[in-house]
């Protein structure tokens, strides 16, 4: 029997109290997540359970128990505090899959912190485009990161401490680095932890949007309340799993349920720091005996590419329950997976903003292929008109919309108060997503709403990119946009007029690619660029994404009336 026991009669008597007093938590008491993930997993008993299997892409193990991850945690901790940091100070984790990542995100909360995770994959400019805003205290990094912060650190005065964690003595620290080695300090048996409300702010994720710079949405303690019990009742997680989520903590995927919702439920979960590759994937699940899965559609689509042999090369029979999250999962994808595993795929829908799955497929109730489920109980959500944002009919395309409350949503966008309040219309939380209910009341994903691109579940936004490219000295001006892509979703395409003297080229084209690779993320890279000797704009001189949009995808162009120039 499922956690969630039957969807039906759970939406009848969920509250949030359930999970509440599950984790013996009443209003008004203390609530600090990283006390909820390792102290209290030990006080209940668990204290030499593994918390983390740990795989390194050299194919070295090491294996924490709840235990030893408490007191690297509290190590951590009193570290930063030793630093000088106080609580409500952003701290930054920019490192791969490490467990010092891990160990890091739930120090930081233990001492009051803010944690910033960003992806190890920037580059010093989308990486000061983030700690310039969050105006970070401090960053946690590894050696081979460090170039990146030291091109960037003399322009962020709010900079103070970079954390090295695995410094080799090699080539001096310049001031304001420290090296820190979480297995060779002195260990912290017990820490007294910054006694956390509520609404104390616990994470600052970063996420992009259309227009603008990216937005750092701020989380609360509170928000373990959600991930707790969805990690329960859409993943399943019981005491003997061992759980694999693929997300990297730099986003939030990989801090809500690849930190918070399996520690709190004192589940033991593996992470394989290595980039994707079907025959290491398929490996790992073998070897750790991997139960519950939880993934995304480039890489299912990718493992589909891979084929059916190499799934019966591998004992698989561990796996009983699969979820997938970050973009929409085809019809194929969960039919493919019930051909090769056994077991459908669970589609779930959320957002950084959402803080945990809002939407999803759960064990036990029927997996419609393409759909995204229902809403998780205790949310409500419903589909708004595109317009007047009003709640519509069933089968009509509108935005998916939540009522407001439950306690993973974000509190604000930091500094940016007034784009969080636009976010909220007529009493609902506007997603941004369309999408339409069918008459069995599940939920199907049509498409984003605004022009952020969504390439193999990341969010990209073209905004940050065109900027970047107007810094290369070949541009004149870009329109990026999202362009279909069978396996990744979506892959980045730039158009780009060049300065007079500047030709098309092979070589220019290739320049600029790995001009943004280095500058952003390999993610924010174009794969594709067309060089055009104009642009779609408006009267007002702003470029139209939608027109290229549509003239890539053959879509109709819809209202150009403010369209300046012909195409
Ligand atoms: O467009 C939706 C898409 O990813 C967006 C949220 O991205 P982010 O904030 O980075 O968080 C990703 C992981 C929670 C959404 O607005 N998205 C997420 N899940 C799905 C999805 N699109 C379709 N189907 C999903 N299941």
């Amino acid at each position: 029997m499922a956690n969630i026991g039957s969807y039906e009669s759970k939406l009848n008597d969920f509250s949030w109290q359930i999970a509440e007093k599950e984790l013996d938590y009443k209003p008004g008491d203390i609530i600090n997540i990283g006390e909820y993930c390792t102290d209290r997993i030990c006080r209940m008993g668990k204290k030499d359970k593994l918390a983390l299997i740990w795989k390194e892409h050299s194919g070295d193990i090491k294996k924490y128990t709840f235990d030893q991850m408490r007191v690297h945690a509290n190590t951590i901790a009193h570290y930063l505090s030793g630093l000088g940091l106080q609580n409500g100070d952003r701290i930054c984790l920019f490192m791969d899959k490490i467990p010092e990542l891990y160990f890091g995100f739930l120090g930081i909360l233990k001492m009051g912190g803010v944690a910033q995770p960003l992806f190890s994959a920037f580059g010093p400019e989308s990486l000061i485009t983030r700690l310039e805003d969050a105006g970070t205290a401090a960053i946690i990094t590894q050696k081979k990161h460090l170039s990146k912060v030291r091109k960037i650190v003399n322009d962020l005065p709010s900079l103070k401490n970079i954390i090295v964690v695995d410094y080799d003595g090699k080539k001096p620290l310049k001031d304001g680095e420290t090296a820190f080695f979480m297995e060779k300090e002195e260990p912290i048996e017990n820490y007294d932890i910054f006694p956390a409300k509520a609404e104390t702010p616990s994470v600052l994720h970063y996420t992009s949007g259309t227009t603008g710079k990216p937005k750092g949405a701020q989380h609360v303690h509170y928000s373990l309340i959600s991930q707790y019990i969805s990690a329960k009742y859409v993943l399943d997680l019981n005491d003997d799993d061992i759980y694999w989520c693929t997300a990297d903590p730099g986003w939030v995927t990989g801090t809500s349920y690849g930190i918070i919702g399996a520690w709190a439920n004192g589940v033991t979960q593996c992470v394989l720091d290595a980039g994707f590759k079907a025959q290491s994937w398929y490996d790992f699940i073998e070897e750790h005996k991997v139960t519950v899965w939880y993934s995304a559609p480039t890489a299912i689509r990718a493992l589909m590419k891979e084929g059916d042999e190499i799934v019966k090369e591998h004992d698989l029979s561990s796996l009983r329950h699969l979820c997938s999250v970050g973009e929409p999962l085809n019809a194929e994808a969960v039919i493919w997976s019930e051909k090769v595993f056994g077991l459908p795929f669970h589609d779930t829908f959320w957002q950084t903003e959402t803080g945990s799955i809002v939407i999803s497929n759960y064990p036990g109730m029927k997996v419609k292929p393409g759909s995204m489920g229902k809403p998780f109980p205790g949310i409500t959500a419903t589909i708004v008109d595109l317009k007047t944002h009003e709640p519509i009919e069933t089968g009509v395309v509108g935005l998916i919309a939540i009522k407001p409350g439950w306690p993973a949503m974000f509190r604000t966008y930091w500094k940016n108060e007034k784009v969080y309040k636009s976010k909220f219309i007529n009493g609902w939380y506007i997603c941004g997503d369309r999408a339409s209910i069918d008459e069995d009341g599940y939920y199907w994903f049509v498409g984003r709403d605004d022009d952020v691109i969504n390439t193999g579940g990341h969010l990209v936004g073209p905004f940050e990119i065109e900027s970047a490219l107007l810094e290369h000295e070949a541009v004149a001006e870009s329109g990026v946009i999202g362009k279909p892509d069978p396996v990744n979703m979506e892959v980045v395409k730039a158009f780009i007029t060049l300065k007079a003297g500047f030709e098309p080229s092979d070589m220019i084209n290739l320049e600029i690619m790995n001009f943004i690779r280095k500058k952003l993320s390999p993610l924010a890279m174009p794969q594709e660029i067309e060089f055009v000797d104009s642009l779609p704009k408006t009267r007002s001189g702003k470029i139209m994404r939608r027109v290229l949009k549509a003239r890539e995808t053959g879509e109709d162009i819809g209202d150009i009336s403010t369209l300046e120039n012909d195409l």
